[in-house]
């Protein structure tokens, strides 16, 4: 069967009906409560607070090898399915907190839509614009969750411009906040007529839904008092003049976002955004990839590894790398082609997590995100096929924005030193520079946390004590250009050049002058913040 408007196959209704999507936000806005409501109406936990006490078990280290002996848990913290009506949600985690690293960036390469959670007394903040930007260059739709509006906000039509115009990007409103602060007493639902209220006091009680028959139905009156009333007539008549209507086309495409207002911690507005995520965030996309593009319909399976998460248990070495499925249907037991070394694998235990019964997978579909147990062979970008040599692109590294010198404690075990840092650099953990003149190297990261987690990770698991000291560096640029002009530039710069773990030339510095400079000086290089993965 054709889809007439594409020309391409229909895609499989099991396809179909899947949301693929990431949470975005600054700390605090309310991810993990929405997170958990999420959860609960997917049927997938029974008690609000289940999610907040996994993730605080999560940053304890004993718990967390408890956990990793049930492989299905530490899956379960990066991604998770559940059912809602008709719709199978695969929900990414994006660990965004303090820990803030690349792998956030890289989750988003995963997912066909992001749900952006502002908060709706502080709008749009720096660590939320950073992530939207990510978003952004893959236009991937977005769909946004103003929280905490039981609290004191901002006037709506004041958040609307502030997104408008530090993401620039086209706002919708999908519901519109009836009172504020204490007065907030619901909203007006206005892609579907209805009218919400909330219930102050039952937290986990689903709204009051009242159907509105037009902005003159005298039911309205009935719920609302006429004070609060009026403003909302005021508002709304302002918004239709003012503000763009919704263009699920736009909204695709990344030019539009549709704002749902609401409170994740009182279960109200949830429904409204999942029932929205249904309908406007899309199905599975296709897959940008070399030499064509991979389209989820296509009967074969593809997939390609965008997170590795090494087992924390130093006595196994094994590792799970989550696959997100772009084409076909994957069952159990399937020998795939792994592209990079051409070498058959047979994936006999992958792990889905299925949020109510975590069990190894039996099946997945386009869309789907699977983890796979492995013993270094998968590294992030790796490609796997059925056969086929495909190389799915788009997958960044960015340029590091801490860099430290790293040393062994014993100068003997610079050779070890060397094969753990390969290895956190393989997995993404970090950026590892070897200089070329003098000796050691340079680890960078994107947060400061993560030379912790390094140093820790190295010493238990290569028993290594190392030291970080500061570098003379702050800056990394990959260069890339025409040969000659490389060699020449490689051969003025000698103290500031060095090699990343593919071999890649970077420049290092501590001036954004000098790179402004070279940028002038030699017109036919490029130095970039980021790099595709290579694989
Ligand atoms: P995060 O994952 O984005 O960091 O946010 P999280 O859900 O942890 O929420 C941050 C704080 O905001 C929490 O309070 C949470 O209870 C509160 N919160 C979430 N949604 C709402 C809401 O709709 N209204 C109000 N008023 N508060 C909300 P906390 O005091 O840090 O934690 P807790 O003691 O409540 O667990």
């Amino acid at each position: 069967m054709l889809d007439t408007a594409s020309n391409r196959p229909a895609v499989p209704p099991e396809i179909a009906r899947r949301r693929t999507f990431a949470i975005i936000s600054h700390p605090d806005a309310g991810k993990t409560t929405l997170t958990e409501k999420f959860l609960l109406y997917g049927g997938a936990i029974q008690m609000a607070g289940q999610v907040r006490a996994k993730g605080e078990a999560r940053r304890t280290r004993s718990d967390f090898m408890q956990m990793e002996k049930d492989r299905g848990i530490s899956v379960s913290a990066s991604a998770m399915s559940f059912d809602y009506g008709n719709f199978r949600f695969n929900l990414v985690d994006t660990p965004g907190h303090s820990d803030f690293s690349e792998d956030t960036y890289r989750t988003l390469t995963a997912v066909d839509a992001a749900v952006m959670v502002i908060d709706g007394a502080k709008g749009v903040e720096s660590q939320t614009q950073k992530l939207f930007e990510v978003c952004r260059l893959r236009d991937l739709p977005i769909l946004t969750f103003c929280n905490k509006m039981d609290r004191e906000s901002r006037d709506t039509f004041e958040i609307i411009d502030e997104i408008q115009e530090m993401l620039a990007i086209d706002v919708t409103p999908a519901s519109w906040p009836i009172g504020q602060g204490r007065d907030f007493i619901g909203c007006y639902d206005i892609l579907r007529d209805r009218l919400e209220l909330m219930d102050r006091a039952d937290r986990n009680k689903i709204a009051e839904s009242i159907k509105i028959e037009g902005l003159d139905d005298p039911k309205l009156a009935e719920h609302v008092p006429a004070h609060l009333l009026d403003q909302l007539m005021e508002e709304l008549e302002m918004a239709r003049e003012l503000l763009p209507k919704l263009d699920p086309q736009a909204v695709l495409e990344g030019h539009m976002t549709p704002i749902w207002f609401g409170s994740a911690i009182n279960s109200f507005g949830v429904k409204e955004l999942m029932d929205g995520i249904g309908t406007y965030g899309p199905e599975p996309q296709p897959q940008q990839a070399s030499p064509r593009q991979i389209l989820p319909e296509e009967t074969k399976v593809a997939g390609f590894v965008f997170k590795v998460q090494a087992n924390m248990d130093p006595k196994h070495r094994d590792r799970v790398a989550f696959v997100r499925l772009a084409s076909g249907h994957f069952k159990r037991g399937m020998k795939l082609l792994h592209v990079r070394s051409k070498k058959p694998m047979a994936v006999s235990n992958p792990v889905l997590f299925l949020a109510s019964d975590r069990e190894l997978a039996e099946e997945g579909w386009a869309g789907d995100i699977i983890g796979i147990p492995n013993h270094g062979q998968l590294r992030i970008g790796d490609t796997l096929t059925e056969g086929e040599a495909l190389r799915v692109t788009g997958i960044p590294s960015f340029a590091p924005e801490l860099l430290q010198t790293v040393r062994a404690g014993d100068p003997m075990k610079a050779k070890h030193l060397e094969k753990a840092l390969m290895q956190f650099a393989e997995e993404g953990a970090a950026k590892v520079f070897k200089p070329s003149i003098g000796s050691g190297f340079i680890v960078g990261v994107v947060g400061a946390l993560q030379f912790e987690v390094l140093a820790s990770r190295i010493e238990m698991e290569y028993g290594l004590p190392v030291r970080f000291e500061p570098s003379q560096f702050t800056s990394a640029r990959w260069v890339s250009g025409d040969k000659l002009a490389v060699d020449k530039f490689v051969n003025a710069n000698k103290q500031h050049i060095a090699h990343d773990h593919d071999g890649d030339i970077v420049y290092l510095t501590r001036l954004q002058w000098d790179i402004d400079r070279i940028e002038r000086d030699y017109p036919d290089l490029t130095l970039s913040a980021t790099k595709e993965m290579m694989v």
